[in-house]
């Protein structure tokens, strides 16, 4: 307080927020009256306006913008949930295929792709699961494995891969490896 009032000799560079704040609140700290402070308050008259011409804006599109029942059930639209279900279904699920591919089923889980998904590598095939006359195509192994065994500095060291080309020598990767359990 005493600071404020008997002021300490202005350093060079205070910043513009510290100087504009020591212009108002000095001089009220020295009783000039807020009236004459605020003598030129015309000029803030203008932006004010403009102020609330936007705040009524926003508030009025937003009104308009934002579907009525937004907000029953939570922050979504409830008519969303139709829209999703709506979606034709594209994954069957593994225990699905398994209904019906029990060999194939069982061989993977003996080996390491257990925990691969089958539509992981054949696709999104919940239109063969519901009628098997619609034939699947088998994956393309050639891009099918590289996708997760590349070498790449970047998976952990423990994940197996290897540098395709060399290690393949040009051959099919299910030339060695059964894809349902890849042990070699
Ligand atoms: C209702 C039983 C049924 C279900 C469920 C089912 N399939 Fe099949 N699937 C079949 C039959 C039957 C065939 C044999 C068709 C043929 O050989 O003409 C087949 C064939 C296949 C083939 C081989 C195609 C080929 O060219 O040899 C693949 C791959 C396959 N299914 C994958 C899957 C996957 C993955 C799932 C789970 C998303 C699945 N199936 C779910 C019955 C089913
Ligand atoms: C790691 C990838 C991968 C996974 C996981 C996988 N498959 Fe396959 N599957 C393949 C490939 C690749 C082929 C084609 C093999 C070929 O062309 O010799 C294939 C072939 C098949 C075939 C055709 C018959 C055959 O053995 O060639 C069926 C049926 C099949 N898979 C079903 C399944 C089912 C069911 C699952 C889940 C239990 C599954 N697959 C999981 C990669 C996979
Ligand atoms: C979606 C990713 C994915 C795809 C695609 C995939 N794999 Fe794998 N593979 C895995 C995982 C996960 C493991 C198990 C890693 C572990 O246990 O540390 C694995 C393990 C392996 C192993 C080690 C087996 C062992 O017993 O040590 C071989 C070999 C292998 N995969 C070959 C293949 C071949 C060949 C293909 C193509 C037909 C293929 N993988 C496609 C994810 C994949
Ligand atoms: C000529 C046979 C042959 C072909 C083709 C082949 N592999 Fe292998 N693969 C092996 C043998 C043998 C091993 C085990 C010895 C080793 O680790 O080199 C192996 C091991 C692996 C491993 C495990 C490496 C580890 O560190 O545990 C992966 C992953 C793998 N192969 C992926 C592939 C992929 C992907 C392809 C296709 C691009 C492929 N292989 C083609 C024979 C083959």
């Amino acid at each position: 307080m005493l600071v404020l009032l008997n002021p300490a000799p202005v350093p060079v560079d205070r910043s513009v927020a510290v100087r504009s704040t020591v212009a108002v609140v000095q001089p009220i700290l020295r009783g000039v009256p807020l009236r004459r402070l605020l003598r030129d308050w015309v000029h803030l008259l203008r932006p004010a306006v403009v102020l609330l011409a936007a705040v009524g804006a926003f508030l009025l599109i937003r009104s308009a913008v934002i579907p009525k029942a937004f907000g029953q059930l939570g922050h979504y639209r409830p008519g969303a949930l139709d829209l999703i279900r709506s979606h034709p279904i594209s994954y069957a699920g593994q225990e699905t295929c398994a209904l019906c591919h029990d060999s194939e089923a069982a061989t993977r889980a003996a080996g390491k792709h257990a925990h691969v998904a089958c539509e992981t590598c054949h696709g999104p095939l919940a239109s063969h699961a519901q009628d098997p006359s619609i034939k699947p195509k088998l994956p393309e192994v050639a891009n099918l494995c590289r996708r997760c065994h590349e070498q790449d500095a970047a998976k952990p060291k423990k994940f197996p891969q290897v540098v395709t080309t060399e290690h393949s020598g040009g051959m099919p990767c299910n030339s060695c490896h059964q894809p349902h359990n890849p042990k070699p």
